[in-house]
């Protein structure tokens, strides 16, 4: 095996390259498909895509999650042809893996010549101005596991793909947040809706469990406006290596921020103990409400990103 990341990454793109055709070897721009997010994936040109099961990629991560199998594809998007790269689905610190595992593939996407990173995910919704199904474009994180040794470029600095000591103080590119926003209000104007999108923060934490009511009010407290486990890490290794970086969240349930109930609270003498269940779950974080979240604002999400990748 190859001895750093860059090799490593640089012998996935001769594997890569070898079987794809000229137009579409070097892509411009990468786009992450979040949970529920893929749907982008059947969007694009069907007769010009060559696309792989990370499992077949050389030094991918393996899916720890049975039917969660991500997916690498290559085509082009918009009528002008933008040739892109589709990462549908991404591996997790949470699954197990190393930080570097959860950030190869943005490597790969460096070696490949990408310019730009174009990154979604679900996420909970600290700040109380949300519903659920707004899109919030990222202007900036918190990076919770990295400020505690989870770091992504921890480790000896790889050279060949940027310093030792990157800013982020720029990391969320702000031409790229003010297209997004042009590019929003031009799809309202075509198509009215309740959906909002916002501008927040992002808090970056490990999982897999969600957060109790007193952690999302510590997050709160700290200035996220979501909360989520993915996109930071990759968002620190693209800007390491010079990416541009949009990301967006899809907020998909609202992160519970009222104290628990109290068991001395006189109110639940005498509930029957099926009122007490139901009073106790009240907003609780529920894997199926994200999913269904994502499914019925991902149409929007994906005509944002089209709009987006069109005016690039
Ligand atoms: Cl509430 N928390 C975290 N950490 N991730 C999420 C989420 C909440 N909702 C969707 N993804």
């Amino acid at each position: 095996m190859a001895t750093s990341s860059f090799h490593r990454a640089t012998e996935t793109v001769e594997y890569l390259r070898l079987r794809l055709p000229a137009h579409l070897a070097k892509p411009r721009v990468a786009i992450v498909c979040g949970s529920g997010l893929g749907g982008l994936a059947e969007t694009i040109s069907s007769t010009e895509r060559i696309e792989w099961a990370y499992r077949d990629v050389p030094n991918f991560p393996q899916s720890t999650v049975p039917g969660h199998e991500g997916k690498l594809i290559f085509s082009t998007m918009t009528d002008r042809k933008v040739p892109v790269v589709l990462l549908v689905g991404r591996a997790h610190f949470y699954e197990g893996h190393s930080m570097e595992l959860v950030t190869f593939a943005t490597r790969v996407c460096k070696v490949l010549g990408v310019e730009t990173m174009l990154l979604t995910n679900a996420a909970g919704g600290l700040n109380p101005e949300y519903q659920v199904g707004d899109i919030v474009c990222l202007n900036d994180h918190l990076n919770l596991s990295g400020l505690v040794g989870f770091h992504p470029l921890r480790g000896p600095n790889d050279d060949e793909f940027g310093t030792r000591f990157p800013a982020l103080s720029d990391a969320y590119d702000i031409s790229l947040r003010q297209l997004a926003h042009r590019s929003w209000q031009n799809l309202r104007e075509q198509s009215p809706s309740q959906r909002k999108m916002h501008e927040g923060v992002y808090a970056f934490v490990a999982g897999p469990t969600y957060e109790t009511r007193a952690e999302c009010r510590m997050l709160r407290q700290l200035g996220a406006d979501v909360v989520g486990m993915s996109t930071v890490p990759e968002i620190i290794v693209a800007r390491h290596c010079g990416m541009r970086v949009l990301a967006f969240s899809l907020v998909t349930n609202n992160a519970v921020l009222e104290p628990a109930v109290r068991a001395d609270d006189p109110q639940l003498e005498g509930l029957s103990s099926a009122a007490l269940i139901e009073h106790l779950s009240r907003g609780r974080a529920n894997h199926e409400e994200v999913l269904k979240a994502g499914r019925l604002a991902a149409l929007d999400m994906q005509g944002l990103v089209l709009r987006i990748v069109s005016e690039m």
